[in-house]
């Protein structure tokens, strides 16, 4: 199990950063349905690029070191699917690192098609990912990378178990997520560590690194969890 620390909230937040993260609370807010949060984004879809840019938002940059630190080599070889894309924060960072094959899930129609005009894609998804299946066949991809997908009404731990499935033996699960979701979403609190584990147990996958990273949104600390996928 993680470090949790309570974040010093707001405490030394400029207003602007302070309005973000109230902007963005909205769509991770207790008891919030998965409709609710996708209606949330479809209104704030073009306010979303600012309210979340680099430097207060850093979860993409996070993630696209993560995968590169992983793939020093052939970058360029590996097929990865950015799952939760939104608007493809995290594909513009793993292109620059030199990744050229990135696919999206995005299930927000506003998201998909800012991400679509972009043309950072080869095939984008609207789906939901849940532990319903995916229309990807199985083994398809070398990465599977989640940021900033886990959350209040967001990814159900059971979406787990297809990220398992669309990802090669060999192939690594990248999930890089707000720390304290972990404790603060009752879903996450009762069952996404153990589900973890009891996956890793179970020979499905094996943990390769968790780092907890600091200033993951504001001063808010992040988690990256690698599994490797046996
Ligand atoms: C905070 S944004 C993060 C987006 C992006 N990965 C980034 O880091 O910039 C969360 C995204 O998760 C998407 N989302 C919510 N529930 C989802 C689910 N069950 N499966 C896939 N994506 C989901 C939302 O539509 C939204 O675009």
């Amino acid at each position: 199990m993680s470090n949790c620390r309570e974040p010093r909230r707001g405490l030394e937040w400029k207003d602007t950063d302070a309005n973000a993260y109230q902007q963005n609370a909205g769509a991770f807010r207790r008891g919030i349905t998965t409709d609710e949060a996708m209606e949330y984004y479809s209104q704030y879809c073009h306010q979303y690029e600012e309210v979340l840019r680099p430097g207060r938002y850093n979860g993409p940059r996070i993630a696209a070191d993560a995968v590169a630190r992983y793939y020093p080599r052939d970058r360029e070889q590996k097929k990865i699917i950015d799952i939760a894309a939104r608007t493809g924060f995290v594909a513009e960072n793993l292109k620059a690192r030199g990744f050229k094959h990135v696919d999206a899930l995005e299930p927000s129609t506003s998201m998909l098609a800012r991400a679509k005009e972009k043309g950072l894609y080869e095939t984008l998804f609207g789906n939901m990912l849940t532990g319903d299946p995916l229309p990807i066949e199985t083994d398809t991809y070398d990465c599977a990378v989640v940021c900033g997908g886990f959350g209040e009404g967001h990814i159900p731990c059971s979406g787990l178990t297809e990220l398992l499935r669309i990802t090669k033996p060999g192939g690594v699960i990248c999930n890089v997520m707000r720390e304290e979701y972990l404790v603060n979403v009752e879903e996450y609190n009762e069952c996404l560590e153990p589900l973890m584990n009891s996956l890793e147990k179970a020979g499905k996958w094996t943990l390769v690194s968790l780092d907890v990273v600091p200033n993951y949104f504001i001063d808010l600390p992040g988690i990256v969890y690698m599994y490797k996928v046996n």
